[in-house]
């Protein structure tokens, strides 16, 4: 794997994610700069994307770079075209690739494959792109990430193995509520207890959502049945049934906690309706923050970052 891929939230150290973090302050306060003038980004997509896809175009345009968007369609990765080949052609045209897979294995392939470098834009095992923007939203509301608690409700999915590694590289505290048959990875969950003697930051997975929120800082969930899982839906919402996050369930956290989701949100199942526009939900800060700290990713990785960003640390 080359240096500056990014598959896994495990690819960084705490102080690579404050650094990201402190970037990404400085370049949302700073708007456009031409860091990246003549670089261009393959955006490589098994599975659909608003966010994510939206956020890593704007976010090269405003640094000065270009990106191209590559449906499922158009590559038919792994069926018209193998994943080593496709790796090795758009290696011969741009500088970075975002890849959304279905495997994360597909991922790590493409990586392996490319001579540029590879950041996974989603896949079934991780998010990190979305941990680390929605870290830089909890730094933003919470003036530090050490020593909080983050309370997940619902699945233990690509976004909660994501968040789960972010938080105990950086001393947070992590508690997950899910039904039994849907808990974290016992591999990633065993990789944040190692994180987590060094940060100090407490894990605890758990089947009772009121255990997991109880005097929590944070309060995060995600959809019951993630994308490539449809054919599950109905027997996920039955097993999720208990875990949806309410106003009962909010009232349970610290009064000043913040509600988030990494979206798409399925109002009426893992959030009620309603807590999306409550004064406690910072969904949309979330979602526009994505855009802020793909700049600072983006920057880092291609080399582009010839200003002094000194905000935060
Ligand atoms: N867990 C969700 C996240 C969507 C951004 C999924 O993989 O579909």
């Amino acid at each position: 794997m080359k240096s500056k891929d990014l598959l896994s939230i495990s690819d960084l150290s705490s102080e690579g994610i404050h650094s990201l973090i402190s970037d990404a302050v400085d370049m949302k306060a700073k708007g456009w700069l031409s860091l990246l003038d003549g670089k261009i980004l393959a955006l490589l997509f098994e599975k659909p994307s608003l966010r994510t896809r939206v956020s890593f175009e704007v976010a090269m345009r405003q640094l000065g770079g270009q990106a191209i968007y590559l449906s499922p369609a158009e590559v038919g990765l792994g069926e018209r075209e193998s994943a080593p080949d496709v790796a090795r052609v758009l290696s011969r045209y741009v500088d970075v690739i975002a890849a959304r897979t279905f495997s994360h294995q597909t991922l790590e392939v493409l990586a392996s494959y490319s001579s540029v470098p590879v950041i996974n834009a989603l896949s079934d095992l991780e998010h990190p792109c979305q941990a680390l923007a929605d870290f830089l939203t909890i730094y933003e509301k919470k003036g530090a990430l050490s020593g909080l608690t983050l309370a997940f409700i619902g699945d233990g999915n690509n976004v909660a193995h994501s968040l789960l590694l972010a938080a105990s590289l950086t001393g947070m505290n992590f508690r997950i509520a899910s039904p039994a048959d849907y808990r974290v990875q016992d591999r990633i969950l065993h990789l944040a207890q190692d994180y987590a003697i060094d940060s100090g930051a407490e894990v605890f997975c758990t089947e009772e959502p009121s255990s997991a929120v109880s005097g929590a800082d944070v309060v995060y969930t995600d959809v019951w049945a993630s994308m490539g899982q449809e054919a599950e839906a109905d027997k996920r919402r039955q097993a999720f049934a208990g875990y949806q996050v309410n106003s009962e369930l909010l009232s349970l956290a610290k009064e000043d906690a913040i509600f988030m989701h990494d979206l798409p949100a399925h109002h009426g199942e893992e959030v009620a309706e309603g807590i999306l526009d409550s004064p406690q939900s910072v969904v949309f800060d979330q979602a526009e923050n994505k855009m802020h700290l793909l700049k600072a990713l983006l920057a880092e990785i291609l080399g582009g970052l010839e200003i002094p960003l000194t905000a935060y640390r």
